[in-house]
């Protein structure tokens, strides 16, 4: 039973329901093949709506038991109930009636994890976007917002906790072993933010005291035995709630807080009011399982969905297409939160680092989109590094423009005008341009047009007339749908660097740049500065502020000099890691074409200077030390991109490297802090730093043994996984790393995260040999395909982080992809589709393996029965 593939929902469609939706109450009678949903609906027909226009509710794969009005059965030629729709005709013409519908849903055999299902016995729901209509008719849709009581109803056996959103209001015993409780959410909300949980679990609990002196009780719920794992988890929480409050006036609104952590999910995490459910990836952390890049990613999440109690629950969308409203806002929250947590200055590396390795290939492919779409076929595929990384750029940029007074200023407008609203993106640059008076209109073009804009930067030093002129040129290539471009308004911060390393504060003509900003409106300007007192080096687009591609010929002097002097960290880090992007792409192109490699000792010398500078955060020696990767280099490359030749060039750069430094990386291989393991920035800093100077020292020794006997002491798996990925890639054939992976898939076999780790380190290991290996790993008998974090730790690994073993000229890689997206489909499209992604940079890949991607796109496509999911996604894949 699929509903129809083909349609398509656009945003200039938009219009409110007929009716309007007041209360609902939900009764649940849990059982996992036969679940009775019980739906009280109040509402009211909306003023003006015409007097015999029907209801029309959403359904997905729900069978109807029963339907009342007003608590009278409804005459069968009044209603048409189809799996995807109920219609029901005749309803008053004015004043609230009252819509009962009865549903019966299997639990069970919810494969698609999305509505009510089970995980790990445990009953849970996932609603966003559209997965209420799975649980009974319904507007299911963020515009109709309402007030929640639900009523739960299971064996106490099977069920221990009983949980909603909002406040308990009680429970007690009901019949024949089974018990009840009900809740309250005094907060309208819409069907996407409903949850309920049920089942057996270990529970932590701890609480909060507000800024208005309210007590909130912290509950988080974990698979019995795992107690212990939960601690850091609700550490981050608690440090969120109060950053909300310090930052942005933002206080908790409910009596109590529940995350739940359940082990198959399809995403990171959902905000559901007041009862977060958590892919237990980012909850459960120890040192013994957990590395430093877990812990940092649960405190991301659980502040991501704490954080989205204002911004996304309060305020809510209109509809799907403002998605980035609350998910590019929310991400901007939590990037400042952890920013706060950590050093800044390490963050932001990371976050550009991933913002160009998933949003611009996204931008520059197939799949591109605006951050605000604006049609969609598929909403689950618009959950988008674009949405998501790049929407919060966007709020960056409005920070930038208008400075942190008045984006504060802004802000406090948009909670308090907004409050209770399901908001647009205009509603929301409103409030900005009403707070700064400045006009957004322009700037507004970052929501509408897709791609990534390129700005062309050229300097003119005049020594006589000591003048600099900074010349500035945008464009923006075309992307699917959107052949022709407007000029964007691009706030490039900037720094000029004298020769003595102080910087220049002078105010340029030209045009805006107040601040160390250019306002880039035009499609050429230049900037000129006077009464300079020597050549400047120019320091552009620093800490990112804009998301585009810069091109300028800057001289490796230049960029050396910024690396050296630039008072902005960040910047230093960009003109290190664009000297080493460079000499890479060279190296490259150098190799595809059979050609001798270029000396990398220029390059070497810079990173072993920055390695050895103890006055730098080791956090940052090791974000220097680490040379972009080779999908990073593809990315720069751009076209007729071959993967093995990639993977050539940098090893012979990560040898020349290693060997330069080989005893300063000896050294700082043993950096590790020792004794108790703290999973602060500090200490993690340490163990970075220390962790790849082992992996380089390791590749100049070219033996295995370093990293064994770094794997044999580990004492936390940050170390531990280092050593094993170290021997797992650059060694394969040693004797050391099988030993090494049979000991560590022995000590953590009942630890399936853990686990999850031993497959993707096998999966990225480079080298076309790797398709068998995975194949043999996909086969064996404790390799669960229903668990979607199992899934991705392995064809997500190989397929999207592994270059050279999944886009094997033989087109091995793409074969073994398309059959596994087949198969994923006919249980979880959602994980299906996304797992299909990997493959939406295949048209810039040499003609022969694009030939080789092609044919896998066209085999999927010739499947037949595939989901919306998965044949929007192919489907925008081959088009054009
Ligand atoms: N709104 C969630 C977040 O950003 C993510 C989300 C959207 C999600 N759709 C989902 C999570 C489906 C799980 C399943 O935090
Ligand atoms: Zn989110």
């Amino acid at each position: 039973m699929r509903t129809e593939t083909g349609q398509v929902f656009k945003l200039k469609d938009y219009r409110p329901t007929d009716f309007v939706v007041e209360r609902i109450d939900l009764t649940f009678e849990l059982d996992p093949k036969e679940t009775k949903v019980i739906s009280r609906v109040i509402m009211h027909r909306r003023e003006g709506v015409p007097a015999d226009a029907p209801l029309v509710l959403d359904g997905d794969e729900v069978s109807l038991d029963s339907l009342q009005i007003d608590g009278a059965d409804i005459e069968r030629s009044l209603y048409d109930a189809a799996p995807d729709s109920l219609t029901i005709r005749g309803l008053p013409a004015s004043g609230p009636f009252e819509v009962t519908v009865a549903t019966t849903i299997s639990p069970e055999t919810n494969t698609k994890l999305m509505g009510l299902y089970r995980t790990n016995g445990v009953y849970c729901t996932q609603c966003e976007a559209e997965g209420f209509r799975r649980i009974t008719y319904f507007y299911d849709r963020p515009d109709v917002l309402a007030v929640y009581t639900v009523t739960i109803i299971a064996s106490k056996d099977e069920a221990k906790y009983l949980l909603s959103n909002g406040n308990y209001l009680g429970g007690g015993n009901y019949d024949e072993g089974r018990h009840f409780a009900a809740w309250f959410d005094p907060h309208p909300k819409p069907s996407y933010l409903f949850a309920l949980v049920a089942g057996d679990l270990g529970l932590v609990e701890d609480s909060f005291t507000t800024l208005s002196g309210r007590e909130v009780a912290l509950k988080i719920y974990v698979e019995h035995g795992k107690e212990g794992r939960a601690g850091y988890a609700m550490d981050a929480l608690k440090r969120s709630m109060k950053w909300d409050e310090e930052v942005y006036g933002c206080e908790y609104d409910l009596d109590i807080f529940q995350i739940v952590a359940v082990s198959d999910f399809n995403m990171g995490a959902m905000e559901n009011k007041g009862l977060n459910v958590f892919n237990d990836k980012y909850v459960l952390a120890d040192p013994e399982t957990a590395t430093d890049a877990d812990y940092a990613n649960i405190e991301a999440i659980i502040a991501h969905e704490y954080f989205h109690n204002w911004t996304g629950n309060r305020i809510t969308c209109r509809d799907w297409f403002q998605l980035c409203l609350k998910e590019g806002l929310t991400v901007f929250r939590d990037h400042a939160f952890s920013a706060d947590q950590r050093s800044a200055a390490v963050k932001r590396i990371a976050e550009i680092r991933l913002l160009k390795a998933h949003q611009f290939p996204e931008d520059a492919g197939p799949l591109a989109h605006p951050v605000r779409p604006e049609a969609y076929r598929e909403i689950n595929n618009f959950y988008t590094a674009t949405v998501y990384e790049k929407g919060s750029e966007v709020v960056g940029m409005i920070r930038t423009i208008l400075g942190r007074g008045d984006f504060r200023k802004g802000m406090d407008l948009y909670f308090q005008r907004h409050d209770g609203d399901a908001a647009t993106i205009e509603d929301f640059l409103a409030c900005f341009a009403e707070a700064s008076g400045r006009d957004l209109k322009q700037f507004s073009l970052w929501y509408s047009q897709a791609g990534t804009p390129s700005v062309s930067v050229s300097t003119d030093w005049n020594e006589a007339k000591k003048t600099f002129k900074v010349t500035l040129e945008q464009s923006l290539a075309p992307t699917p749908g959107q052949s022709r471009k407007a000029l964007m308004h691009i706030p490039l911060a900037y720094g000029l660097i004298l020769p003595d390393g102080a910087e220049f504060d002078g105010r340029p003509t030209g045009g805006e740049a107040g601040g160390g900003v250019f306002q880039l409106t035009r499609r050429k300007q230049t900037f000129t500065f006077t009464d300079v007192p020597g050549r400047p080096v120019l320091s552009i687009n620093r800490g990112f502020s804009a998301p585009v591609n810069i091109a300028m010929e800057q001289s490796a002097a230049d960029l050396a000099h910024i690396a050296r002097h630039d008072s902005d960290g960040v910047a230093r880090w960009q003109a290190i890691n664009e000297q080493a992007t460079r000499h890479l792409v060279t190296a490259s192109r150098l190799a595809r074409d059979g050609r001798n490699l270029p000396s990398a000792q220029e390059l070497a010398d810079i990173l072993v200077a920055v390695a050895a500078d103890e006055s730098l955060e080791p956090a940052f020696r090791a974000q220097a030390l680490a040379l972009p990767a080779e999908s990073d280099i593809a990315r720069e490359i751009g076209s007729n991109i071959d993967p093995d030749a990639i993977h050539t060039a940098r090893e012979a750069v990560l040898m020349e490297v290693a060997r330069a430094g080989f005893d300063l990386f000896a050294r700082l291989a043993e950096g590790a802090p020792k004794g108790q393991y703290s999973p602060g920035a500090e200490d993690a800093g340490k163990r970075a730093l220390a962790g790849i100077a082992m992996s380089y020292a390791a590749i100049a020794e070219g033996s295995p043994a370093r990293a064994k006997a770094a794997f044999d002491a580990a004492d936390n798996m940050t170390v531990l996984s280092q050593a094993l990925q170290v021997l797992t890639q650059n060694f394969p054939a040693a004797r050391e790393t099988g030993e090494a992976l049979d000991a560590f898939k022995a000590r953590f076999a009942g630890d399936p995260l853990a686990l999850d780790k031993w497959y993707s380190i096998q999966a990225t290991a480079p080298g076309a040999e790797t398709r068998a290996r995975v194949e043999e790993l996909l086969a064996s008998s404790d390799f669960d395909r229903t668990n979607p974090n199992r899934v991705r730790s392995l064809i997500g690994a190989f397929s999207s982080g592994n270059p050279t073993g999944f886009n094997a000229a033989d087109g091995g890689g793409y074969r073994l992809l398309a059959r596994e997206v087949i198969d994923i489909d006919k249980r979880n499209p959602q994980l299906a589709a996304r797992l299909l992604t990997a493959m939406r940079s295949w048209r810039s890949l040499e003609p022969g393996r694009q030939e080789q991607a092609r044919l896998a796109l066209v085999s999927i496509r010739a499947a037949g029965n595939l989901s919306t999911d998965v044949s929007d996604i192919v489907d925008r894949m081959l088009a054009g």
